[in-house]
């Protein structure tokens, strides 16, 4: 990770925050949330929060961090101090969602991992089918102690990346590999949206069919929103902080929103054909909606093993520099605050820290089975509690810390920059979405999920 204000290079701050925002959230946890939700309605509502929401909540954190200069656990203590308000609660909470967060991330890292792990062995066998066959996220189910080893082996190369800084390399690989990535994504979009079940899907996605919306759907969409555009977590506010003073924030907030809900669309224009051609009746709700879907459709292909086993690894590698980016800020928080405290042991504490919780959600199909938290499982539950609960809840703090941290003539100045093409009128919306909006949509989101959770029969 660079040091602050090194970004010479816009170019690395795009692939860093890019790369921080496009993870599985677009690819494995999308898809099935919007099946989850019935289809079209949620989409669109998707589209509308990333777009007035999730962009102003974007440019706000950059803000905190590009002002300040440092994190917002640093940022959120030094405004408590200056305004004699308890805001600083705001930047724990930011630390404990990335903590919680990371371990529930490693987890479904590992099932990747475990996939890439059996495309492997299928090149070797004679008869790729029979490892196909194995790759069923039933036997990640039913083995507890493979999920939290593979989740581990995740979280080991993780803080090795962070500790040894090698951060920029793993950006340059991923770089690299990202134009393989859009290669393969494409491959695999031509002959999904060649299946017949185009139409039908077509159908689903872009037609909005209301009442197949639920209580909590639009605290979903809101959730994934700040879960797939990192936000809430202070990670844009740390990247934020490395950025030069003179960048233009909004326009750097909206290619990274463009590109995020693109390659969102586009994941579940891949899955749902194959889904809906599934013989096995696939239900689109469920959290191994990817998993199940691809390597079945791969299966029947000459070479689907190879394709496969690129396409994993690339999916693995884009997941990685996620998690690095959410380690490196919780990092960056502590040393901030700890300056006593080094990088790399920072890290390390962190990473055992991280392990520790990653036990739950590893071990919630097997050990854990019976303990259910008002009905969830306990990977269900991080799930549900985190993004759909605590993120919104950061969401307003960030909304608070923006107002707080950066004073009205600064925050005017983001907008005015020299390079900036963005106008007076601009500020003007922006601060009435973030001011109005925001926590109407998010207070609307989490009342509407608590009507929900009282009806749930
Ligand atoms: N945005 C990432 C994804 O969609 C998840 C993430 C959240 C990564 C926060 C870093 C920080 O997969």
């Amino acid at each position: 990770m660079p040091k602050r204000s090194s970004f010479k290079k816009r170019f690395s701050f795009y692939l860093l925050a890019i790369g921080s925002a496009c993870g599985l959230g677009n690819l494995w946890r999308f898809p099935y949330i919007v099946g989850e939700n019935g289809g079209g309605a949620f989409l669109l509502i998707y589209m509308l929060l990333s777009f007035t929401i999730g962009l102003t909540l974007l440019i706000a954190e950059l803000m905190i961090g590009n002002s300040r200069g440092v994190s917002v656990l640093a940022a959120s203590e030094k405004v408590s101090s200056e305004t004699k308000q308890p805001v600083f609660v705001f930047g724990w909470l930011s630390l404990l969602i990335s903590t919680l967060t990371l371990a529930y991330y490693s987890v479904i890292c590992g099932w990747v991992l475990h996939y890439l792990t059996q495309f492997v062995m299928s090149l070797f066998q004679i008869d790729p089918a029979f490892y196909l066959s194995k790759m069923s996220v039933n036997i990640l189910h039913h083995n507890g102690w493979l999920q939290f080893m593979l989740a581990s082996v995740h979280l080991i190369v993780t803080v090795i990346i962070v500790v040894k800084g090698f951060e920029e390399g793993v950006e340059r690989w991923v770089s690299y590999l990202l134009p393989l990535f859009g290669l393969l994504v494409v491959g695999l979009l031509i002959g999904s949206l060649s299946l017949d079940t185009t139409t039908d899907v077509l159908r689903f996605l872009f037609y909005p069919d209301f009442s197949k919306l639920n209580w909590n759907s639009l605290s979903h969409a809101l959730g994934h929103v700040l879960f797939t555009l990192s936000l809430g977590f202070g990670t844009m506010v740390t990247f934020g902080s490395y950025l030069k003073k003179d960048e233009s924030l909004p326009i750097i907030g909206l290619r990274v929103t463009v590109v995020d809900t693109l390659v969102s669309l586009v994941a579940v224009l891949l899955i749902f054909p194959i889904a809906f051609s599934s013989s096995k009746n696939q239900p689109l709700t469920d959290p191994s909606l990817l998993f199940e879907v691809l390597p079945r459709f791969l299966s029947a292909y000459k070479g689907g093993v190879l394709f496969g086993l690129v396409f994993f690894l690339c999916l693995w590698l884009a997941a990685l520099n996620a998690s690095v980016g959410l380690l490196e800020t919780i990092t960056a928080n502590l040393v901030e605050r700890r300056p006593d405290l080094k990088r790399s042991k920072s890290a390390i504490i962190s990473g055992v820290l991280i392990l520790f919780v990653a036990i739950f959600p590893s071990f919630s199909s097997t050990l854990f089975k019976n303990l259910l938290i008002s009905g969830h499982s306990i990977i269900d539950f991080f799930d549900i509690f985190i993004i759909n609960g605590l993120l919104p809840l950061a969401g307003i703090g960030m909304v608070i810390l923006a107002l707080k941290a950066v004073d009205a003539k600064s925050r005017y100045q983001v907008f005015k920059s020299e390079k900036s093409v963005t106008s007076e009128k601009m500020y003007t919306h922006w601060e009435f979405v973030l001011k109005w909006i925001v926590p109407s949509i998010i207070l609307f989101g989490l009342f509407f999920q608590g009507i929900g959770w009282l009806v749930k029969p």
